[in-house]
C-alpha cells in the first residue's frame, strides 16, 4: 500500500532526512586512508543521536549498526568493523537512515579516500548523475518505469551496469514502504507518480557485469566479478511543483 503524505506530514519527514543527511556529511568527512569503518559508524551514530534521532537501520531485520559502509567491489550492507580500514584510492560508499518525530530520513554516497583511479572516479561520478536523472523523472503524472529508465540509461550509455536484485523503496512512517522503485524500467510501465509519493532512489551501479552475491555474513553484498560498484541515495517527495529532494541540509 502506497501511504501518501500530505504538504505537512512532508515537512515533518524533512527533519529526519536533514538529519540523515547530515550524519552522511558527517561520514564522509571521515573517510580518509586509515580510518576503520567502525569509526566511521559511530560519527553517524554520533550524529544521530545528538539530533535526538534514532539510527533507523540499528536492529533492523537484525542488523547491527547505524550505517552501512561498503568498499570497492562491495556493492550494498557492508557492516562497520574496526577490522576493516580504508586505503588510499578506495571508494567508500555509506548509507544511513534517522528516524526522528516519527519519520524516516534515507541517504547514501559514495566517498574517495584519498587518490582513486579516473575510471573509478567516472563511476561515482556516474552513478552520482544518474540519481538525478532519476529524481528529474519523478514527475507526477509519470510512472515508477520513467524513473527507473532514466537511471539505466543513462549508466548503460556510460557502459556501466545497474544492480537488479535491490531497488530503491517507498519510505515515510518506516524505511520500506512501497511501491519498489528499480533502477531500471520502461518508460510509461508502473505505478503512477502521485503527489504526496515519498521515495527512496537510489541506484547501485557496477563498473563491469551486474551480477552480485551475497556473503556469508548474511549481509555484505558484492559483484561477481570483483569490479567496483557505487551507490547514491536521495528520500525525494513528489510534487505538484516537481520533485523535492528532502535529504539535503
Ligand atoms: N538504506 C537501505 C535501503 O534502502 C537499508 C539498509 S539495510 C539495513 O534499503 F538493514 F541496514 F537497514
Ligand atoms: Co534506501
Amino acid at each position: 500500500m502506497i501511504v501518501l503524505k500530505t504538504t505537512g506530514e512532508i515537512n515533518l519527514m524533512r527533519q529526519a532526512c536533514k538529519i540523515a543527511a547530515g550524519a552522511l556529511i558527517a561520514a564522509g568527512e571521515a573517510v580518509k586512508p586509515g580510518v576503520s569503518t567502525f569509526e566511521i559508524n559511530r560519527v553517524c551514530e554520533h550524529f544521530i543521536r545528538l539530533h535526538n534521532a534514532v539510527p533507523t537501520f540499528l536492529g533492523y531485520q537484525g542488523y547491527p549498526a547505524a550505517s552501512c559502509i561498503s568498499i570497492n567491489d562491495e556493492v550494498i550492507h557492508g557492516i562497520p568493523s574496526k577490522k576493516r580500514i580504508v586505503h588510499e584510492g578506495d571508494i567508500v560508499s555509506i548509507d544511513v537512515g534517522a528516524t526522528f518525530n516519527g519519520y524516516v530520513g534515507d541517504n547514501a554516497a559514495t566517498f574517495a579516500a584519498g587518490a582513486i583511479s579516473p575510471e573509478a572516479q567516472r563511476l561515482c561520478d556516474v552513478t552520482r548523475e544518474s540519481l538525478y536523472k532519476g529524481i528529474e523523472a519523478a514527475q507526477v503524472g509519470g510512472r515508477i518505469g520513467d524513473i527507473g529508465h532514466a537511471v539505466q540509461a543513462y549508466c548503460e550509455e556510460a557502459g556501466f551496469s545497474v544492480v537488479r536484485e535491490y531497488t530503491g523503496h517507498g519510505v515515510g512512517h518506516v524505511m520500506h514502504e512501497d511501491p519498489s522503485v528499480p533502477n531500471y524500467g520502461t518508460p510509461g510501465r508502473g505505478v503512477r507518480l502521485q503527489p504526496g509519493m515519498t521515495i527512496a532512489i537510489e541506484p547501485m551501479i557496477n563498473m563491469g557485469k551486474a551480477d552480485i552475491r551475497r556473503l556469508p555474513d548474511g549481509w555484505t553484498v558484492k559483484t561477481k566479478d570483483g569490479k567496483y560498484s557505487a551507490h547514491f541515495e536521495h528520500t525525494v517527495a513528489i510534487t505538484s511543483n516537481g520533485p523535492v529532494i528532502l535529504t539535503r541540509v
